[in-house]
């Protein structure tokens, strides 16, 4: 078990739950004095030490060779922060200097922090991390080797901030100074209609760390669209070709759904990393042998549950996080309208796996991220009326329960002329409703005069209202703010878990729940709406 020594001068019982937090993914946080911790410092169980706000001559004569130190608010010869300013929201930037601990980390974010600047006397210590302050740049994390001396972090809610905390985290691993080399990546599937192979290209393309090197589709055009997409790809034939390239390490399964636990077994098999597009598989005792199968040979194994990163999700989260609702105990969800299905393989059961899969996929996830947990029981009822050119259900209204009473819905629905809330959240505090906005894009064409082109009702965020009661007033409301966009947050996350070794975002684990639930749904409503239970993991 790797230990991380905590040398605080200023532990009152937040400061200490915050570096708790902050230091906890990388080993066991053990705290201790100035006074004393000299002779801990050289134990072979701790690989860092962090000091916070420790006294200007910081003693590294017990420090062992391999552990990483870090500074917060306190610094070591030849860097040391300067002047404490009054907490406030400033700007920082990561630097151009190509250090591990920066790598893909946002440019430049927002923070509320008490910042002080860095002063560098020894020129080896590198700015990683600038923040303008009146009007001047200042070095706010500097590096030299496996020590890192931070300005930021002075106040606890700054520490919860999960791109400075990425930063720090990174610092306290010995091998995060260490450079990795890129990551070859195949892509599995080529398609024109969903273009999930394109998404995959362009994402890969921009993600640091990761190399575009292969895809492989059936069909030669599709071949053909890859290697002129995407200059020097290789383009194979078949997935056993692709799983026979050794420049590969991570394929990337964009299949339609019926073929993913098939080819992702045969991948981890020849030894890759699997990422595989959204659901993760069709039954739930497909997804625990893959997840078996990733475990026992060491690869890794995520789905690309883009849809965690949506700005209106990521609003809700956090409103909730923030607990503006009190206790959630009731989540619904809402996807359709009045429209032909589409007639690709997403409305053919056979492919898809029925209605519930699609975009039940993406809801049913964001439910039980909300929750934190997975529904104990699941009703499902379907419609088949109207949509007989197609196998999928034309509506599908999915029911969850939980064990302490929780309950939550999703309906998928091509009946629905008049849209419900895409997001219904109630709580012990409050109410947030996300409403579904109409977006079309108009134009002027030369020949044709006004064109007005609507998008998928789904594409746009929707417009989020949050209205929590106050005794003695009645209901407040409030509109929220959409978070910025996090382009290609998955990947950035896939390169981040596979180079530097920070948590991966999607595990398969959570994943393997939403098949679980999906499963179920589906046994349900050919049961006309019986209860059936959600298979828990194995072991459990
Ligand atoms: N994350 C998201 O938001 C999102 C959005 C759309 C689709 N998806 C998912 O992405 C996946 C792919 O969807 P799509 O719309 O891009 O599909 P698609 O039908 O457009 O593409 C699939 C491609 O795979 C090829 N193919 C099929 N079987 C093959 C095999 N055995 N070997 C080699 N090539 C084969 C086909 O020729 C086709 O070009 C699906 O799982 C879908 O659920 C996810």
């Amino acid at each position: 078990m790797r230990t991380v020594l905590v040398v605080s001068t200023r532990l009152t019982p937040a400061r200490r739950a915050a570096l708790q937090r902050l230091v906890e993914p990388e080993g066991r946080p053990e705290f201790a004095e100035p006074a004393t911790a000299g002779p801990r410092m050289s134990g072979a169980d701790v690989t860092a030490v962090l000091f916070d706000g420790v006294g200007a001559s910081l003693d590294l004569a017990h420090v062992g060779p391999g552990v990483a130190l870090v500074a917060l608010g306190c610094g070591f010869n030849g860097a040391a922060p300067t002047k404490v300013e009054a907490p406030g929201e400033i700007v920082v930037r990561v630097t151009g200097h190509d250090d591990p601990r920066t790598r893909r980390i946002d440019a430049e974010f927002a923070l509320v922090d008490a910042f002080a600047a860095v002063a560098v006397t020894d020129r080896s210590f590198l700015p990683v991390l600038t923040v303008t302050y009146h009007f001047v740049d200042h070095p706010a994390v500097v590096a030299r080797g496996r020590a890192v001396v931070s300005g930021l972090g002075n106040t606890n809610e700054a520490l919860a901030d999960p791109r400075l905390a990425t930063v720090l985290r990174r610092a306290l691993r010995p091998s995060g100074a260490t450079p990795t080399p890129p990551l070859g990546v195949g892509i599995v599937g080529y398609g024109p209609y969903g273009g999930m192979g394109f998404v995959h290209g362009t994402a890969v393309t921009a993600t640091p760390g990761l190399e575009l090197v292969a895809a492989c589709d059936r069909d030669v055009d599709r071949r053909k669209a890859a290697e002129s997409d995407f200059a020097g790809v290789r383009a194979h034939v078949s997935v056993e070709e692709l799983a026979g390239d050794d420049a590969v390490d991570v394929a990337i399964v964009a299949l339609p759904p019926v073929s993913h636990a098939e080819v992702a077994m045969a991948l981890l098999r020849a030894e890759k990393h699997v990422v595989i597009e959204k659901p993760l598989c069709l039954a739930v005792a497909d997804a625990d042998a893959l997840i078996a199968e990733a475990t026992a040979g060491g690869r890794v194994l995520t789905v690309h549950q883009s849809r965690r990163w949506d700005q209106d999700f990521c609003a809700v989260r956090r409103a909730i996080d923030d607990g503006l609702l009190g206790t959630i105990f009731n989540v619904e969800t809402f996807v359709g309208g009045f429209e032909h299905p589409c007639r690709a393989w997403h409305s053919e059961e056979a492919v898809s796996g029925g209605t519930a899969y699609d975009w039940g996929s993406h809801h049913v996830d964001w439910i039980l991220q909300l929750f934190g947990s997975a529904p104990v029981s699941v009703t499902a009822i379907g419609h088949k009326r109207v949509w007989r050119d197609v196998t999928n259900l034309d509506q599908l209204r999915l029911r969850m329960q939980w064990g302490d009473g929780r309950e939550a819905e999703f309906l998928s629905s091509d009946v629905t002329a008049i849209r419900p809330p895409k997001f219904y959240v109630q709580g012990t505090q409050g109410t947030l409703a996300g409403h579904y906005r109409a977006v079309a894009f108009e134009r002027l064409d030369p020949a044709l005069g006004y064109v007005r082109e609507p998008a998928h009702h789904a594409e746009a965020p929707a417009d989020l209202v949050l209205a929590r009661y106050q005794t003695g007033s009645g209901v407040a409301e409030t509109r929220l703010p959409l978070p910025p966009v996090q382009p290609f947050a998955f990947h950035r996350n896939l390169a981040d878990h596979l180079l530097s070794g920070d948590p991966l975002a999607v595990t398969p684990g959570s994943s393997r729940q939403v098949v679980a639930v999906l499963e179920a749904a589906t046994r349900s409503a050919a049961a006309g709406g019986a209860p059936v239970a959600v298979t828990p993991p194995p072991g459990r």
